[in-house]
Parts: C-alpha cells; structure tokens; sequence
C-alpha cells in the first residue's frame, strides 16, 4: 500500500463498511509510528499532538512494551481471568495498589475500556453503600455506554438522540473559572460552584440517596478546564462528611499526562475509588478500578468481571509503561512539555485576539478560541478550521469543549523540544489564516 489513490480507495472502503457514527477527525491512514511522529501511507509525515487522544502518554510503540508485548504474546493471549488466573494480573493490581494515592489497604479491577471502568466503579459504590444516587458535571466525559453516557454532560456529539439514559444521575456545574457557571471570580466565589453539591442534598436527593460522585480532576472532552486550587478538596470533604464515595476519573488525566502520575496529586486527594484507562497499557485494551479494599470486595463473588477483562498481555504492557513513567522522568517532562507549550500560546495570543483563554496542566494543554474576547463568544467554525488547517500542514491536534473550540493537545510524552517548536509554528500559522 501507498501513495494517495490507495489512501482514496481505503476512504472509500471505510465508508462503506463502517458506521458513519464513528467519527474521524482526519482522512489520515497510518501505516507506522514511532514516539511523537506518525507517518500515513501515502509518505506523508506527521508531529502527533493528540497522542490516541491521550492514550500514548509514553509515545507510539515503545520498544520495552513492544517488547513486553511479544514476550506475552508468544506464552499466552489469554485465558480469562475468572477460569485460569495469571502472573500479570495479579502483578498489575499489586502495582496500582500501590502508586494509586491513599494510605489505605486497596484493590484493584480490570477492565477493557474507560466506560467499563466507569460502570463497574459506580457499581461498586452502589453496592458498598446501598444507596443508588450519583453525582456528575456539567461538561463531564466518562464514555459511550449507558451509565457512562448517563453521566456525561454534552448533548451533541455523545447524547443526541440515544435516550433514554440511566435514572439517579444529578448534576452540578464545574469549576469552569473562565466562563464561571455563577459569574464570579476566584478566589473571592470561595468555591461556591462546590458547594452547589448541598444544593443537590435541598432540591433532588438526600445524602442519605447519594452512592457517589465521580470528577475529572481536569474536565478533558469538556476543554481541559483546570479547577481551582483547593476546589476538589471541598468535594472531597462534602463526600467524606455525607458518605458518598469519591470516584475520581483519572482516565485522561492519569499515567503521568499532567505531571504526577494521577493529577489528584496536585490537590493531594486521596480518593475513595481512582479510575483509570487510555495510556495504561501503552494504546492497548485496558482500564482499571482501584480503591478501597473495604469498598471494593463489597459486592459478592460472582459479581465483578468479564471475559476479555484484564487481557494478560495488556498487563504486561501497562507492567511495562508504569516502569516506564515511574523510573524515566516522563512525568517531570510532562511538566516542561505544559510550561513550553503555554510560553509560546502566550506569544501567539498577544498577536491573535482569537485566543480566549490557555489552560494546562502538566501535558494536558488548552486553547480556548472566542470570537470576541469580551463576549467571549465561542469560536466554534474556526476552531474546527485551525484544527484542519493544522492536520493539511502535518500536526495532529484534537478539539474539545462544550462549545467543541477548544484546542486540545496530549501530546505524547517523549516528545522531543524539536517537534514541540515544529507543531507550535505550524499551530501558528493554522491561528493566523484562521482569524476573524
Ligand atoms: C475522563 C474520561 N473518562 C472515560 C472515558 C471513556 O474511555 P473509553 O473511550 O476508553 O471508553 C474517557 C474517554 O475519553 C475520558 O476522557
């Protein structure tokens, strides 16, 4: 294969064979990748800012967990975990248990994909606590299957039309300071979009028929919205102080991506139960649930699992990029990766008033686009066409929001400073055809 006729007729086939539902952000057809550069089948090269959507966090086909892999792959592919145990398993639990924050004895669930890992947290809080309530965001993304969807709040792409959705979800607004949902500021709101949670307690369901509250500790899909210092903490101390179990949705925001291997670290939360999926096993199928031992060996035997969950050699891959992140300094990177990026946004934004606000956390960077910075009207169609604009001059970059105009970068972490300076002149440019 090669050239553009082939990449033509591949497009050609893939319409016909595949639901036009599952959307695709570019034409692109890879035929290989390597760290933080992609290439397609016609020759063409690529900078990778969208890094699988946040599930390359240690880069394209890393050769240790290539390694790992074929290693694995040659013993067994699988067994099912509920009829023959295995090695990997058992291993990767014992490592989450132990880098997942707490001071506490802990366990840990697998599973294939973030949603899954989603269903089965909120199923075990519901077990453990008898209570069937749970709260989620405004802006919130935790995946496509029913529950999952249930708690996601955007409308269009992800709800529309795939009604009716699980009952005893409440929602609250996020710490989204920019476009604040109460029109205050930090730090005189004092946090109040957090306390809007008591609100729920007075107007929909008592404490008493709440299981648990599940947060992205950075909203992802929602435009990479940073909260607040010290916001997390206050729904962590409603959710200790009412017995609701803290879910924190670290799918996107985990292994590394924002600077410490969970970003509930830069809150110093601990929380009840951690979820986590995308880079854990380097691109491959795998989720995972840890949290409390008491909370999690509630539900009865029998209860938990799945055929395909906890594949061996998806283990021994994420066994492999948890070494990684622990022993290299992918995390720290993470860190200069966000302070890098952000010192050039910060440039273009002098010259482009199209920039509306730049968010970051470590690797998870944001660029939200307005049409008027006072109005702060969202810039929607164009950031649709800085996105495309960048894709035809070769750097892959994501969008998100609940306007869908925010930029979104989650680049892989081995980026080198090279690439970065060649994505963000390309990014640059994208700005400067796209203006308004
Ligand atoms: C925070 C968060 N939770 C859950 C999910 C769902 O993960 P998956 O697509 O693997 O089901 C995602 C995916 O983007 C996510 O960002």
């Amino acid at each position: 294969m090669g050239g553009l006729s082939d990449m033509e007729e591949l497009g050609e086939r893939r319409r016909e064979s595949i639901p036009r539902g599952i959307f695709n952000m570019t034409p692109l057809i890879i035929s290989e990748a390597k760290g933080a550069r992609v290439k397609d089948i016609a020759g063409r090269e690529y900078i990778d800012f969208a890094g699988g959507i946040g599930a390359l966090n240690v880069g394209h086909s890393p050769t240790a967990v290539v390694e790992a892999i074929r290693d694995q792959a040659e013993r067994y592919l699988h067994t099912c975990f509920h009829l023959m145990m295995y090695e990997p398993y058992i291993a990767l639990a014992e490592t989450l248990n132990r880098i997942v924050p707490g001071d506490f004895p802990k366990k840990t669930l697998l599973a294939n994909s973030g949603a899954e890992a989603v269903e089965n947290g909120v199923k075990i809080a519901r077990y453990f606590t008898k209570k069937p309530g749970i709260i989620a965001f405004d802006g919130g993304y935790h995946g496509r299957t029913l529950l999952a969807l249930s708690l996601t709040g955007k409308v269009r792409p992800y709800k529309a039309g795939f009604g009716p959705f699980g009952s005893e979800v409440y929602r609250i607004p996020y710490a989204y300071c920019y476009r604040c949902p109460l029109g205050m500021a930090y730090p005189s709101c004092d946090l109040q979009c957090a306390d809007y949670l008591r609100g729920v307690f007075r107007l929909h369901a008592p404490p008493q028929e709440i299981a648990a509250l599940v947060v992205e500790p950075v909203l992802g899909e929602g435009g990479v919205v940073v909260p607040p210092r010290g916001y997390l903490e206050k729904l962590k101390g409603i959710c200790s102080e009412e017995e609701i179990v803290f879910i924190a949705d670290e799918v996107q925001t985990g292994i590394g991506r924002t600077g410490k291997m969970f970003a509930c670290q830069h809150q110093g939360i601990e929380p009840d139960i951690l979820i986590m999926g995308k880079s854990l096993a380097g691109g491959l199928p795998l989720s995972a649930v840890t949290g409390r031992g008491e909370i999690m060996d509630a539900p009865h035997v029998g209860g938990l699992g799945g055929t395909l969950s906890g594949n061996p050699v998806a283990c021994r891959a994420a066994l492999e990029v948890i070494a990684m992140i622990e022993g290299g300094a992918l995390a720290s990177r993470a860190l200069e990766i966000g302070e890098k990026v952000a010192d050039g946004l910060r440039k273009f934004e002098e010259e482009y008033p199209i920039i509306g606000d730049i968010r970051w956390l470590g690797a998870m960077i944001g660029l939200e686009l307005v049409r008027d910075r006072r109005t702060k009207e969202p810039a929607t169609r164009e950031t649709r066409q800085v996105v495309k604009s960048c894709y035809e001059r070769g750097l892959l970059i994501t969008r998100s929001g609940a306007f869908s105009n925010v930029v979104r970068a989650l680049m892989p972490l081995v980026i080198t400073d090279e690439e970065i300076g060649e994505g963000l002149s390309i990014l640059k440019t994208a700005l400067r055809e796209t203006q308004i």
